[in-house]
C-alpha cells in the first residue's frame, strides 16, 4: 500500500459537531483494513485530540499518514498554547471551563490517554502560537 495522507480541519467552540472527525477517521482506517486493535486506540486518541481542539484551542486540523507499518496522527492548532506541558499531562488536572464541565467535558484525562494509547507519543507548545502532537500506532 502506498502511503495514504488525509487532512481534517477542526473548528473551535463548536460542541455540536465535536467528535465527528474522530468518527470519520475511525470509519475510514477500518475500511483501510487496519487492525481493530488499532482503530481502537486510533479513535480513543483522535476523538481526545478532536475534543481538546474544540473546547481548549482556537481551531486547528488532524493529519493521517497511513502506511502499511503505521498510522501517524498529527494534531496541530493556531493557539492559544500550553503553558505548562508538565501540569497539562497530569490525570485529572484540566482548565476547562464549568460551562464545558456541565457538558461532562474535562475531566483532565484526555492527554494522558492519548500518551497511553500511542505507541510513541511527542508534545510541543508554545504559548500564543500553538499546539503541536504527534502520535504513532504500529500496525
Ligand atoms: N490544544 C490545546 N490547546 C491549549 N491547551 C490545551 C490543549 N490541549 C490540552 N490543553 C490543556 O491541557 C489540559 C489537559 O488536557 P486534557 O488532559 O485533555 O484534559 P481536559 O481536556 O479534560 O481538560 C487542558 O485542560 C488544557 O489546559
Ligand atoms: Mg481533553
Amino acid at each position: 500500500m502506498e502511503m495514504l495522507k488525509e487532512s481534517y480541519p477542526v473548528a473551535a467552540n463548536d460542541m455540536t459537531c465535536a467528535g465527528d472527525v474522530a468518527a470519520k477517521i475511525k470509519r475510514r482506517i477500518k475500511q483501510l483494513g487496519v487492525p481493530a486493535g488499532v482503530v481502537r486506540r486510533v479513535s480513543v486518541c483522535t476523538y481526545e485530540a478532536e475534543i481538546n481542539l474544540v473546547i481548549h484551542s482556537c481551531g486547528g486540523r488532524i493529519d493521517l499518514e497511513i502506511t502499511e507499518e503505521h498510522i501517524l496522527v498529527h494534531v496541530c492548532d493556531t493557539g492559544p498554547g500550553i503553558r505548562d506541558i508538565d501540569k497539562a499531562m497530569t490525570e485529572g488536572w484540566s482548565t476547562a471551563s464549568s460551562a464545558v464541565r456541565a457538558m461532562g467535558f474535562g475531566a483532565g484525562m484526555g492527554l494522558p490517554n492519548m500518551k497511553r494509547n500511542a505507541d510513541e507519543f511527542a508534545i510541543t507548545s508554545e504559548v500564543g502560537v500553538g499546539t503541536d502532537i504527534t502520535m504513532i500506532f504500529h500496525i
